[in-house]
């Protein structure tokens, strides 16, 4: 279906348009004018051997596409909407086999086996120490006086909920840190990480997370790894199946996690009266709100199974089909005024973690948490933090990422 006022070769995966902004304007025009788009590319553009993908706008149709996996498969084409052109067919099989993407029955089986790791317990067992953590980081900023948001804040509490949530012994914390900064973010020529670099990272943790299983299945211990792998006769993870869960946690759980929190800040400094509320009420919905404000997963995607009706688009078998989270969450039909950021916003029926289906995002309590404790910390500790620049914006196809945002702490 033509879209009249799009340019000419626009695509909704360009990193070069992501480096901008998000393109809501375009998402609007098409949740209105054809809310299921095909988006031409050029032959093999995204690392897949096809000539474009659909464009699923409205919050409805990323909820059908998410919660039928029967039709459309998150296992054909992988999740991730576009890697590399470099990629090659057999570097894209190998992302398979993490649980993103993976199809029932495989999928079932793996996730029945890490939920036991997330459960509410679980995450409430984790609260004092990353309450502690976050007063630490605030703190540590503090004195600093001004800095960088992403680096000062951001990033540090995402990484060590995750190495607390696994038991990633504290001195081997920092090689954790580092081999999963270098996975994330290699469409960004300024960060200088070459793919080459970030496949060794991403080896390098498969490879300690293996031996941490293997280790943990010798001698249990009291954390999750030994809960997820003892007796894997028992319906537990292989020490490799250990390692690829260990990856995907690194990636899945950081990024994410970081750009909820600098976009909050980011949004909190350009809405005082939400910051001057946050303050007061500390409302139990704000977390909820700044993930739906930030949506830093833009969009995945799914590989139809068979031909089928969405939104009044024929979708061919084989055809890839981009679920846009970011303009679900926008979507006029799902929440009053979605321009605004309302951190009292009630209900909040967004999208930010998934659109419901069996891959609805493990770790959101995890992150909920992550966000109401470093925003606490942030209110107690700094006040008056404000803004020292404008934010400098991640080059990516799929995250709305955010590198550096200046601020002072008052
Ligand atoms: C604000 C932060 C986060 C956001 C926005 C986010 C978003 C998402 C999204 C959109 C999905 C895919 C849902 C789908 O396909 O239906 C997902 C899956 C997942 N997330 Fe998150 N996530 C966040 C934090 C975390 C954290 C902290 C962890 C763990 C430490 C985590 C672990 C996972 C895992 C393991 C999956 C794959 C689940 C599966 O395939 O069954 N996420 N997340």
């Amino acid at each position: 279906m033509p879209c009249p006022a799009l340019p000419d070769g626009f695509d909704f995966t360009d990193p070069d348009v992501y480096r901008d902004r998000v393109p809501l304007p375009e998402f609007a025009q098409l949740r209105r004018t054809a809310p299921v788009w095909w988006n031409a590319q050029p032959h093999n553009i995204a690392g897949f051997e096809d000539d474009g993908y659909w464009v699923v706008t409205r919050h409805a149709d990323v909820k059908e596409v998410s919660t039928r996996p029967d039709v459309f498969s998150a296992h054909r084409n992988t999740s991730i909407i576009r890697f590399n052109e470099s990629m090659t067919r057999d570097q894209i099989d190998v992302q398979k086999l993490i649980m993103l993407n993976m199809d029932p029955p495989e999928h079932t089986r793996v996730r029945q086996i890490v939920q036991r790791g997330f459960t509410p317990r679980s995450i409430r067992a984790l609260e004092d120490a990353l309450r502690e953590r976050a007063t630490r980081i605030v703190a540590e900023a503090k004195r600093n006086g001004r800095g960088d948001f992403v680096t000062d804040i951001a990033c540090e509490l995402p990484l060590q909920a995750i190495a607390e949530l696994i038991g990633i012994p504290q001195e081997d914390r920092s090689r954790i840190f580092d081999w999963s900064n270098k996975m994330v973010a290699y469409d960004d020529p300024e960060l200088a990480i070459t793919e080459e670099v970030g496949t060794n990272a991403a080896m390098e943790l498969i490879s300690y997370a293996m031996n941490l299983a293997a280790a943990r299945k010798e001698c249990p211990a009291k954390d999750i790894v030994s809960r997820l792998v003892a007796a894997e006769d028992e319906g537990n993870l292989g020490n490799d199946e250990f390692g690829f869960f260990v990856l995907l946690l690194a990636v899945a759980g950081n990024e994410t996690t970081r750009n909820a929190i600098t976009h909050g800040m980011h949004a909190f400094l350009t809405h005082p009266e939400q910051w001057e509320r946050y303050k007061r009420e500390r409302p139990a919905t704000a977390a909820e709100e700044i993930v739906r404000w930030a949506t830093p997963v833009v969009s995945f995607q799914r590989t139809a199974t068979q031909d089928t009706e969405l939104g009044g688009a024929h979708i061919k078998e084989g055809q890839r089909v981009g679920i846009f989270y970011a303009s679900a969450n926008n979507d006029p039909e799902a929440f009053d005024r979605p321009e605004e950021f309302d951190i009292g916003r009630d209900p909040n029926p967004h999208l930010g973690f998934g659109g419901g289906g069996p891959h609805f995002c493990l770790g959101k309590s995890l992150a909920v948490l992550e966000i109401d404790l470093i925003f606490h910390a942030i209110a107690d500790a700094v006040p008056d933090i404000a803004l020292a620049g404008d934010p400098r914006r991640l080059r990516s196809a799929w995250l709305n990422g955010v590198k550096e945002l200046r601020v002072s702490y008052g």
